[in-house]
C-alpha cells in the first residue's frame, strides 16, 4: 500500500531514517565504550526496542512499571525503570517482574528505599537499584556529593537492595539556547556523576554504573571519562524540538503525522484533520518560543494553532482539499502516546505496521 492511501490522522515512520538514528547512537556508544540503554518511552513499542537491542543496546529504560511489563512480555529482558516507584500495588508488580527479567529501579529517598526493602524482604527477593541524582534539572533525585552518599549508606543497610550505581537525566539541557550551553550541561552532567560515584567508592560503597543522558546531551556526557551508560530516548525519531536543540536536522526526523486537508475556508487558512488529539499541545523547543504545533517540510509551513480535531495553518501557500500532508511533531514521545499504531514507510510504501503496545500504560 502507498502511504497516502492510509486513513488520517495516522503516524508514519520513515524506516530508513529511524534505522540510521538507531545505528548512529549505537555506533557512538560503541566508540566511547559506554553502554546504551535507550529510553523506550519515545516509541512505547517492543518491536522497536528489539531493533535497538539488535543494534547494540545492552537493555532498555522505561518510565513506568506497566511499560516495563509490556516490554518484558515481548522478550525485552534487561530493564531499568528510571523513575521512583511508590505504593504497595506497584511494588508487588515490580517484585513479580523481577522474577522474570533483569530489573533495576531508581530510588531517591529513604522512604522509597526502605519501603521497597521491606516488600522485598517479605517476598524473600533482592533487587538492584540506582540512586537518582539531580544534576541540575531540579525534578526528582538527590543532590550529588554528600546527599547521594547519605542515601547510598541507607541503601547499603537495606538487606534486600543491591546498589548498581547512579543515574541522572540532564533534562535542563532543554532550556539551553546555544550548542555550547548544551555541551556544558552534558559535560557537567557526566562530571558530577563520576565525582559522586568516586565519592561512594572512596567510602567503600560499590557504584559500578554511572548512567546519564538525554538526547541533546548524550554525545557530551557519554564522552566523559567514567560515565558507563547513556539513556537517550527521543533520538530514535527525533522531532522539531530536537532540531532546535542542535541534536539533529529536520532531515533526521523519522516520525510524522499524516493528515488530510479537510477545508480551505479562506484564502489564507487551511484546515487539516490533526488537532490536539493527534499533535498534542506540547510547544516547540525551549518553552515554545518558536511557536507552532508541527512543521510540514514539503510546503515549508507550520501549523499555527490547534483545536481538538483541527489543525489550522495560516498560509497563502497552495493546498487542495483532500490532499495529504506529513507533519513533523514538536515532541515525538507524547504524539506516539495518542496512537495505536505506526506505519513504517520505505520508498513511499507501507512496509510494516508497528503496534504501540505501551500506549496509555499509566501505572
Ligand atoms: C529519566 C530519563 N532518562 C532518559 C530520558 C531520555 O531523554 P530524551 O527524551 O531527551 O531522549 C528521559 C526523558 O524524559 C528521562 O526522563
Amino acid at each position: 500500500m502507498q502511504f497516502h492511501e492510509i486513513d488520517t490522522p495516522a503516524l508514519l515512520i520513515d524506516l530508513a531514517r529511524m534505522e540510521q538514528n538507531i545505528s548512529q547512537m549505537a555506533d557512538f556508544a560503541r566508540q566511547k565504550g559506554v553502554d546504551l540503554r535507550p529510553h523506550t518511552k519515545t516509541h512505547k513499542c517492543p518491536e522497536i526496542a528489539k531493533m535497538q537491542v539488535t543494534a547494540g543496546a545492552v537493555g532498555i529504560t522505561c518510565a513506568k512499571i506497566s511499560e516495563a511489563e509490556t516490554m518484558a512480555a515481548e522478550g525485552l529482558n534487561d530493564i531499568l525503570i528510571a523513575n521512583e516507584i511508590i505504593g504497595t500495588k506497584k511494588i508487588n508488580h515490580l517484585i513479580e517482574l523481577a522474577k522474570k527479567v533483569r530489573l533495576c529501579l531508581a530510588v531517591d529517598s529513604e522512604f522509597g528505599a526502605k519501603s521497597l526493602n521491606q516488600a522485598l524482604e517479605q517476598a524473600d527477593q533482592t533487587l538492584e537499584v540506582v540512586i537518582e541524582i539531580n544534576c541540575g534539572q531540579n525534578r526528582a533525585g538527590v543532590l550529588p556529593g554528600g546527599p547521594a552518599h547519605e542515601l547510598a549508606r541507607i541503601i547499603a543497610d537495606c538487606s534486600h537492595l543491591k546498589l548498581r550505581g547512579l543515574m541522572t537525566h540532564g533534562g535542563h539541557s532543554y532550556n539551553e539556547i546555544s550548542k555550547e550551553g548544551i555541551e556544558e550541561v552534558g559535560i557537567h552532567e557526566g562530571t558530577v556523576m563520576v565525582q559522586t560515584a568516586n565519592l561512594l567508592r572512596q567510602n567503600g560503597i560499590s557504584a559500578k554504573t554511572v548512567s546519564t543522558g538525554s538526547t541533546p546531551t548524550a554525545y557530551y556526557c557519554g564522552a566523559v571519562e567514567g560515565v558507563t551508560e547513556i539513556r537517550p530516548g527521543t533520538y530514535v525519531f527525533y522531532d522539531l524540538t530536537q532540531t532546535e536543540l542542535f541534536a539533529c536536522s529536520p532531515q533526521d526526523c523519522a516520525l510524522s503525522v499524516l493528515a488530510t486537508v479537510t477545508s480551505i475556508p479562506a484564502a489564507d487558512r487551511v484546515i487539516v484533520d490533526a488537532g490536539k488529539k493527534a499533535m498534542t499541545s506540547d510547544p516547540r523547543g525551549r518553552a515554545g518560543q518558536n511557536g507552532g504545533f508541527g512543521y510540514i517540510p514539503e510546503k515549508d509551513v507550520t501549523i499555527s494553532k490547534l483545536s481538538e480535531e483541527h489543525g489550522v495553518i495560516e498560509t497563502d501557500s497552495k493546498f487542495e482539499i483532500g490532499e495529504k500532508v506529513r507533519i513533523i511533531p514538536n515532541h515525538a514521545c507524547v504524539v506516539v502516546n495518542m496512537f495505536d499504531e505506526m506505519h513504517g514507510i520505505r520508498n513511499g510504501q507501507v512496509e510494516k505496521v508497528f503496534r504501540i503496545e505501551g500506549r496509555g500504560k499509566m501505572l
